[in-house]
Parts: structure tokens; C-alpha cells; sequence
């Protein structure tokens, strides 16, 4: 739990930077939120069931539904753009593997209502000032960043009905992970030709804007986008942790414009956080078309990486104080003493029924300050025995004075 707490302190810290509020949904959700006919792994990965209502639901397995709903509810009195964070738990029934559980926490930072690309520049700004923040460096992680427009080119130059797009995203997701030949034929069997298979196939393996340029021409919305995310990267000074990728298309099917994913540069562990723009959520939940973009960062695959690096932070227990009578009798002044301690803000363990070594040994099991022991020759005189633990000091101290040993 001190680490859990130590990161999403982290991701909170990171999402008061950028001036976002946080907000929460519940966890469990309607079924009907994640039915999508794309085809995406989510979708049958759900821990779904009936309720004592003969309702179908589900453990959520990603926020980004509920969030929408949540904003479309809002309708006309949301004040746009709004931006928001939360930080939440996920089901998805998945093979598990390192950085991959069935249970895990996910951080969402989701801007709503801007369609510029300063939407995305912002939230990968965030990505990389949590890395900072976690002692990781540009060497260790970087961004492969793309635009669901790069591939609707593609279907255009191909004539590719506009209705397959979803679809072929969500089979060309799984390039490098299954065979081409494999993908290849899921593609055919949506009546994709061999030759528009080869030509998607092309265009996927672009890593540099130069070529992409060469493939699509300039006046297209995708390398627009994508060269205006580029210039705002060096303004904000991340353009080392940033490159272009035209194979990341994210494997869920509401995505519409640009979409990134972290990954550690070792390639050991799978992808660290991903997100998009998925401007069109909203309105095929029956809401106006509002533009948005997002991503998730789980839990799990950052702790592993910083094992890694051997960057996990000392998260020792801290207590301010231990309050210990040396004397049944003395109960009473003990509580007296650790009630007033707290008031003024201290952490406080109050220990009875031990022996002295007993409790220097739990002083450094909890890395208590000061020791603070109740003895009835002080007490008559109206004192306590405080003990610093780190510079071994002892002083006889009035209970009024106990403020300047603190
Ligand atoms: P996703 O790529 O499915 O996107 O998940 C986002 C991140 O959640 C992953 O990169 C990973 O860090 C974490 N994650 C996902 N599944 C697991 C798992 N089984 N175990 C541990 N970690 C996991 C989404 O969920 C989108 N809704 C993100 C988004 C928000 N897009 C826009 N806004």
C-alpha cells in the first residue's frame, strides 16, 4: 500500500501540475457500455454478469465509457474543455502475464471539448513529467506516436469503405504480435484486397514524417496533426521522448486521430500507458459530437520497470512518537500524553504490556523520532522522559514544554 499511495501521490501531483480535477465513476457498469462490434480484445475479456435484477453488467475494464456518459449526461451545462483525471481500478479477464493482471489501477487523464492537438501535446507532456518525476529518463522510455488518419488515408487510397475502418485498426493492432500472413488473412476475409493488404501493411512500417509526407503527400490531416504535435514537443522541451510510428494503432475501436503508447526502450515489458482521440464517443452514445482525447497509464507495468531500474523508492513506516508507560498505574498519563500529542499533529503509537527491549525494537521497526517514556518519579514531578532517537539525546521535559522536543 506505501507504494500504491507513493504513485498515485505521483499521479495526482502530476494532474494538479496541469491543472486537471479529479472525478470517479462506478466500477461496476452496464454491459451495454462496452458492446462494440469491432472485435477488440476488451470486449471479450469482460467480467460480466446478471444482477439479482436480470441486468447484465460488468466490472469495468477501462474508464474511458463511463467518462463519456458522464459528459454526455452533462449535455449543455458542461463548461468545455474540461479536464479530467481519475485514478481507478479495472477488470479484464486477460492471459496474465508481467504487467498484465486481471486486476489493476489505471490513471486517466481526459481533456474534453478541445480539438486541437494542444489536447495531446498536454497529456503526453503529463506522461513525461510523471517519468521525470519517477527518475525515468528518455533513454530508458520513449513514445511511439500515430494517427488513426495515417491508416484512413491508406483505406482511401485503397477505396476501402469507410465501415471496415474500425475493424481493420483492430486486426492491424496486432502487427508484430501475430503473424503478417495471419493478419493478412483476417483482412482478406473483410473483402480487403491482397493489394490494399500490402499497401496498409507499407504504410504501417513508416517510422519517420519525412516518408509519410512521401506516402500521403502534405495536405492531409494526419501528417498536419502530426507535425504540429512534433513542433509543440520542442517548445515543451520532450522531443527526445517522442517518435513517430505509423504501426501503433491501439487496439480499441473508438479511437479517431492521433494515438500514442509508452514503451520501455529494452523492449522487455508490454506497452506503459496509451491513449488517443476518440472524438466521436460521445455522439455514438446518442450525445452531440464532442471532440477528446485521453489515456490510461496502469499501475503495473510502471512498478516493474522501476524494479528495473532499481528506482523504487525506500518506502519505510514513519512515526512521529512512541508513548510508552513503564507502569500499568500509568495508563491513564499515557493516554493523557498520546492524546495531546495527536492533537498538535503528531503520528503517535501508544504501546502498553511490553518490556523495554520490546519497544526499543519497535521504535526502529517503525522508525519512530522520539520515544517518549512515562515513569511514575517523572510523572510526580509533572514530567515525561523523551528520548530522540536519532541523536540518542535524553531530557526530562514538563508536559507544557513538550512542543520544543517535537
Ligand atoms: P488501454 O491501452 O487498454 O487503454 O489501457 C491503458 C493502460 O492501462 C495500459 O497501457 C496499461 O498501462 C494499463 N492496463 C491495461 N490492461 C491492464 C492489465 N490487464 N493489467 C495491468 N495494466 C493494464 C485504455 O484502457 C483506454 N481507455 C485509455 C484511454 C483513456 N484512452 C483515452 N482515455
Amino acid at each position: 500500500m506505501r507504494l500504491r499511495q507513493w504513485l498515485f501521490q505521483n499521479f495526482r501531483e502530476v494532474s494538479r501540475l496541469l491543472s486537471f480535477e479529479e472525478v470517479d465513476f462506478p466500477v461496476l457498469e452496464s454491459e451495454a457500455l462496452f458492446i462494440r462490434k469491432a472485435g477488440e480484445e476488451i470486449t471479450q475479456q469482460l467480467y460480466n454478469f446478471e444482477d439479482k435484477g436480470g441486468r447484465r453488467v460488468v466490472l469495468r475494464p477501462e474508464i474511458t465509457p463511463s467518462l463519456a456518459r458522464l459528459v454526455m449526461k452533462q449535455g449543455k451545462s458542461a463548461s468545455f474543455p474540461l479536464k479530467w483525471f481519475t485514478i481507478g481500478q479495472c477488470w479484464r479477464y486477460e492471459r496474465m502475464t508481467r504487467g498484465r493482471r486481471r486486476e489493476h489501477y489505471q490513471w486517466n487523464m481526459d481533456i474534453i471539448g478541445i480539438s486541437k492537438v494542444r489536447a495531446e501535446a498536454e497529456l503526453i507532456y503529463a506522461i513525461v513529467l510523471l517519468f521525470e518525476r519517477l527518475g525515468i529518463t528518455a533513454q530508458d522510455v520513449g513514445i511511439r506516436v500515430s494517427s488513426r488518419k495515417v491508416l484512413q488515408a491508406a483505406l482511401d487510397k485503397f477505396s476501402i469503405p469507410k465501415a471496415l475502418f474500425t475493424k481493420v485498426c483492430v486486426i492491424v493492432d496486432k502487427l508484430g504480435k501475430i503473424p503478417v500472413d495471419e493478419i493478412e488473412k483476417e483482412l482478406t476475409s473483410l473483402g480487403v484486397s491482397i493489394e490494399a493488404v500490402k499497401g496498409i501493411v507499407d504504410v504501417l512500417s513508416l517510422t519517420s514524417l519525412t516518408d509519410l509526407e512521401g506516402a500521403l503527400g502534405s495536405d492531409g490531416e494526419a501528417v498536419a496533426d502530426l507535425k504540429k504535435l512534433f513542433s509543440l514537443a520542442e517548445n515543451y522541451g520532450y522531443s527526445q521522448w517522442i517518435q513517430f510510428d505509423a504501426s501503433v494503432v491501439r487496439g480499441l475501436a473508438y479511437y479517431t486521430g492521433i494515438v500514442f503508447e509508452a514503451f520501455d526502450r529494452e523492449g522487455k515489458l508490454r506497452a506503459i500507458c496509451g491513449g488517443g482521440r476518440y472524438d466521436r464517443l460521445l455522439s455514438m452514445f446518442g450525445g452531440d459530437e464532442v471532440p477528446a482525447c485521453g489515456f490510461g497509464f496502469g499501475d503495473a507495468v510502471i512498478i516493474e520497470l522501476l524494479k528495473e531500474k532499481g528506482l523504487l523508492p525506500d518506502l519505510l513506516q514513519k512515526v512521529d512518537c512512541i508513548v510508552f508507560p513503564l507502569d500499568a498505574a500509568l495508563e491513564g498519563p499515557a493516554s493523557t500524553i498520546a492524546s495531546s500529542l495527536r492533537r498538535r499533529g503528531q503520528s503517535v503509537d501508544l504501546v502498553e504490556d511490553r518490556r523495554l527491549k520490546w519497544v526499543f525494537k519497535h521504535c526502529e521497526r517503525v522508525n519512530a523520532s522520539r520515544l517518549i517514556l512515562v515513569g511514575s518519579s517523572e510523572w510526580e514531578r509533572g514530567m515525561v522522559r523523551v528520548k530522540n532517537l536519532s541523536t540518542r539525546e535524553e531530557n526530562d521535559v514538563k508536559l507544557d514544554e513538550l512542543d520544543q522536543f517535537l
